[in-house]
């Protein structure tokens, strides 16, 4: 699945050697050989294609968790994020990766300029983030639970009263 664009490409080794392993069905065949052995009675069913045609197909408030780890580009991370709040259950989790530096801890300029690439050293922090993440999870969010790129919200519970307005 080439879903890096050529700058990105040119970033790094890294992104490279992902969209290749994705060209090959690398990671594919080994989700498929590695889920083969969970114990019994465990049921693991899968759907494969990008997320934006799949996820609207889920059934929504139906979720435990999900976890979020696809592209890290603001549009689509946003996306994926807006979709599992829709998804989730009222009191489950949402959370995901590559959340190094969230937006409070940063210029939400510069994230806003470089939105669209993977991953790159922030200036003043001296560490590397990546911006689409950091920009999509600040919008839909605000500030999250975070550890070491890991990030974690509980969904909002609504409050269900009978009160008129
Ligand atoms: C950062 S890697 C994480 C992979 C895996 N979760 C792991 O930790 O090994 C991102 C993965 O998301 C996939 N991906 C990228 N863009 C996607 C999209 N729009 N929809 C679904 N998957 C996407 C890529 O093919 C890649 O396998």
């Amino acid at each position: 699945m080439p879903y890096f664009s050529k700058k990105q490409l040119q970033q790094g080794a890294n992104f490279q050697l992902t969209a290749t392993l994705s060209g090959l069905d690398i990671t594919y065949n080994l989700f498929l050989h590695n889920t083969r052995f969970v114990p019994q009675g465990v049921k693991i069913d899968h759907m494969r294609g990008l997320s934006v045609d799949v996820l609207p197909y889920l059934k929504e408030i139906s979720f435990d968790m999900v976890y979020i780890d696809g592209d890290h580009a603001y549009e689509s991370a946003l996306f994926d994020m807006l979709m599992a709040q829709k998804l989730v259950k009222p009191g489950g989790l949402i959370c995901g990766d590559d959340l190094e530096v969230q937006a409070a801890e940063c210029d939400l300029a510069f994230l806003e300029a470089n939105r669209t690439l993977d991953i790159l050293p922030v200036p003043d922090l001296k560490r590397n983030c990546h911006p689409g993440v950091s920009l999509a999870v600040h919008e839909a969010f605000g500030d999250v639970s975070a550890y070491h790129g890991f990030w974690v919200m509980r969904k909002w519970k609504p409050v269900v009263t009978n009160r008129s307005p």
